[in-house]
């Protein structure tokens, strides 16, 4: 279903867009166009289209301002060695975009309606690619409550967009390992709770952890399970791997607590297609601490679709330090981002039909 187009005004001038993408940094800078749909409990999913980026203007009692009843997803378009450009696995970013909205009590999007909005809108702005190493269009679908009422309860109004936003590193500097602080004070979610949804609310609730870490000199928290306090879950907005001196690969289980990343999917798959033994399974920090000691542990990695795979050199534990393997990029680590990054790219076979052209 093509989405109609609304023509752009005025676009930012080539000179203006070519300075703006010359150092963009993560979701500073955003390109000319968004894609749009409402849906009410009338029409259903109506009016999608692709216009120009604009202010919304809403009123003072639209719900989501008061009760964050809002879901979203994160996926890149990449530059493919071919020139052209590519999705990666974005029908699982539909997916789970839809349930997320299941948790939230939102309506679900046809998946045809969420990859086309996201195919034209980056088609639409295809000339804000940034040139820059590691270089990519970051594509932000979300979708909010837009009633404008204050009782307590899922809207019959909602409305989803599609902005886009040309980005190079997630990691200001560009650090070759980051560092870790383990949040002692604050959990990210809990049975039940809504730590599988890609909800707003759980970044909220994880501002104060984060401030906490970079007070201390961290890039990242790490989250513990919150009923026993004991078991590693995953980052503020990516999933760990620990990497041992056999060369397994230990992952954090999906439990309803934990994102299920389409990038440590992906990771698992790749890892076993090349032989790797991949074990989802609970691994506490206790554990962590005296493996990375004893050399049992010798590489762990952050992956997700903003950080791409990045290697964890350093864990802060209240005044206690460890460190990884020699505290910077390990061996596995990088062979893994490289197979990862070579089938984004268009550089290795895509035998799993993950790379989608736009
Ligand atoms: N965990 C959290 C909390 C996240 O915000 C993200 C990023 O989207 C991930 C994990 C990684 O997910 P993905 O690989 O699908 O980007
Ligand atoms: C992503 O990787 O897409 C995320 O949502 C993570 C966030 C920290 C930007």
């Amino acid at each position: 279903p093509a989405l109609a187009i609304e023509p752009h005004p005025a676009r930012v001038s080539d000179a203006d867009r070519a300075d703006r993408i010359a150092d963009p940094g993560f979701g500073r800078i955003f390109t000319d166009h968004m894609a749009s749909a409402v849906w009410n409990t009338e029409q259903g999913w109506h009016d999608a289209r692709i216009t120009p980026r604009v202010p919304l203007q809403i009123d003072p009692a639209t719900s989501v301002l008061h009760y964050a009843q809002e879901i979203f997803e994160g996926m890149k378009a990449y530059r493919t060695a071919d020139g052209a450009m590519a999705l990666f696995r974005p029908q699982e970013n539909a997916r789970r975009f839809n349930a997320s909205a299941r948790r939230m009590a939102m309506p679900e999007i046809p998946e045809a309606l969420f990859l086309e909005a996201v195919r034209q809108v980056v088609a639409t702005d295809a000339d804000w690619f940034p040139g820059v190493p590691g270089g990519a269009l970051y594509i932000r679908p979300f979708m909010f409550s837009s009633d404008v009422r204050l009782g307590v309860r899922p809207a019959s109004e909602y409305r989803f967009l599609v902005i886009v936003s040309p980005v190079g590193n997630y990691f200001r500097g560009d650090p070759t390992a980051i560092k870790l602080w383990v949040s002692r004070n604050y959990v990210r979610a809990a049975p039940g709770g809504t730590g599988e949804a890609k909800c707003g609310g759980n970044y909220a609730g994880s501002l104060v952890a984060q401030a906490e870490a970079i007070e201390r000199g961290c890039d990242q928290v790490v989250y513990l399970d919150a009923i026993e306090r004991k078991w590693v879950e995953e980052l503020g907005g990516m999933n760990l791997f620990f990497v041992m001196d056999d060369g397994t690969l230990v992952t954090p289980p999906l439990g309803g607590t934990i994102l299920p990343g389409i990038t440590r999917d992906s990771l698992i798959t790749i890892a076993r297609d090349e032989g790797l033994t991949v074990r989802e399974e609970r691994y506490g920090i206790d554990q962590w601490r005296a493996d990375a000691a004893s050399g049992r542990l010798v590489e762990s990695f952050a992956c997700g679709t903003a950080a791409v795979v990045t290697p964890v050199g350093e864990v802060r534990d209240g005044d206690s330090v460890f460190t990884i393997g020699s505290g910077g990029p390990g061996q596995l680590t990088q062979r893994l981002r490289q197979r990862l990054v070579d089938i984004q790219y268009g550089r290795a076979p895509d035998r799993h039909n993950w790379v989608e052209s736009i």
